[in-house]
């Protein structure tokens, strides 16, 4: 108990420490999760003023919205200057896996579209190597079970979060026991597999800082 309530305030104090990072006036992507929560949460308190913001999930379009800050589609705008979203964990090299809020391809989409991407994390996301952590996969429906033989046949073990549906309207598998090493390597081999509509390996594309809430207080590399 005493754990996750240590955990909250490290995730508030990140969401914090992330509103250095944001523009009056700008539009900026924001993620999904419990971590981008407390971002929203500090954005709407503070004084900055950001013209809009691009969603990566419904979830988080309804928190924004709720809070009176405009979003807007992804569409409607060019690149965006900065990205702030959570992970599930992180390594040194600043890759990430994410997708536990199953909202990973929107994110990777918003990632994408973003020059800087600032990872927010409480310090119990840091790992040495990724993966002890279920790597979450966006399947198509009718694809579900073939890709799950291929998933086996590259190690892993997945698991259907069975009742779960995208806000892409696809389903998720939660692989364990990936060996992920070399996670360049793997996210590729698994994007690659037809009827995979993103993996939750942000290794190709990974964060460009993380920024750390940690019990000694804010940290980032
Ligand atoms: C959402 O799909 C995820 O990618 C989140 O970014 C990730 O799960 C982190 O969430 P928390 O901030 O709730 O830990």
């Amino acid at each position: 108990m005493e754990q996750v309530l240590e955990q909250d305030r490290l995730k508030r104090l990140v969401g914090e420490a992330a509103l250095a990072f944001v523009t009056s006036d700008s539009i900026i992507g924001v993620g999904t999760g419990s971590t981008v929560n407390c971002f929203i949460d500090a954005l709407a308190e503070s004084r900055i003023q950001i013209e809009a913001a691009v969603s990566s999930s419904e979830a988080t379009t309804e928190r924004l919205t709720r809070h009176g800050i405009e979003v807007v589609e992804l569409n409607q705008c060019g690149d965006l200057d900065l990205y702030i979203d959570g992970a599930d964990e992180c390594d040194a090299h600043r890759r990430l896996i994410k997708g536990g809020g199953g909202a990973l391809t929107r994110e990777k989409i918003v990632a994408g579209a973003s020059r800087r991407f600032v990872c927010i994390v409480d310090e119990s996301k840091k790992v040495n190597v990724l993966g002890q952590f279920p790597l979450p996969i966006e399947v198509i429906p009718m694809a579900r079970s073939m890709v799950a033989r291929k998933l086996v046949a590259l190690g892993g073990q997945p698991e259907w979060r069975e009742g779960f549906t995208t806000d892409n309207g696809n389903w998720i598998l939660d692989v364990h026991h990936l060996d992920l090493v070399d996670p360049v390597a793997m996210e590729s081999k698994i994007n690659d597999i037809p009827g995979v509509v993103t993996c939750g390996l942000f290794a190709r594309r990974p964060a460009d800082l993380v920024v750390i809430g940690s019990s000694s207080g804010i940290q980032q590399f």
